[in-house]
């Protein structure tokens, strides 16, 4: 199975779990672009109000064509209980080019089934698979039983 994870990541860790799926899949990675970064505390403030506002913001022409995949994983951090704007715009411009897909999050704590609803409206299908992990969880080994789970689930979907 050609899989893709997608991943839109500000701070590093919705990164981290895309590249340790990417590994146990034998995936190839695609990471959301912006022109503009979101660094420093305006940064900050620009990512909690187009999470307020449910934006689409500007995203770069994506460099992998997910048709050519049978399963796209797409991880997001979760904003404002929500989907980070940057996954929105990616998901709206390439949705009818997903065969199957599954989802994941990193999060402070809350907000994973509103995105995963989300994302399962703007992809117009239900996700193969979904996995949620704390930022407080990654550093530790405590993540890698349910990781192991979620790929599991992901080649009986
Ligand atoms: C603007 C902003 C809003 C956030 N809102 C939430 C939230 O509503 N719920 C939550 O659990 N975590 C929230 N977080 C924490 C992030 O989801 C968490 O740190 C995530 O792992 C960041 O992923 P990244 O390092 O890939 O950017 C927020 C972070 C930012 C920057």
């Amino acid at each position: 199975m050609k899989i893709l994870v997608v991943y839109f990541s500000r701070s590093g860790h919705t990164g981290q779990v895309a590249r340790e799926l990417a590994a146990r899949c034998g995936a190839e990675l695609e990471a959301i672009r912006e022109a503009r970064g979101r660094d420093g505390p305006r940064g900050y403030w620009r990512c909690a109000w187009q999470a307020l506002i449910r934006a689409a913001p500007p995203i770069a022409k994506a460099l992998k064509d997910p048709a050519g995949y049978d399963l796209v994983i797409i991880g997001t951090p979760i904003w404002n209980f929500g989907l980070a704007p940057p996954v929105r715009s990616y998901v709206r411009q390439y949705a009818g080019r997903f065969r199957q897909v599954a989802f994941f999050c990193t999060e402070g704590g809350s907000g994973d089934q509103r995105a995963f609803a989300e994302l399962g409206r703007l992809c117009g299908k239900a996700p193969v698979a979904t996995f949620a992990v704390t930022e407080k969880e990654l550093p530790e080994p405590a993540h890698r039983e349910p990781l192991r789970r979620f790929v599991a689930r992901l080649a009986t979907g």
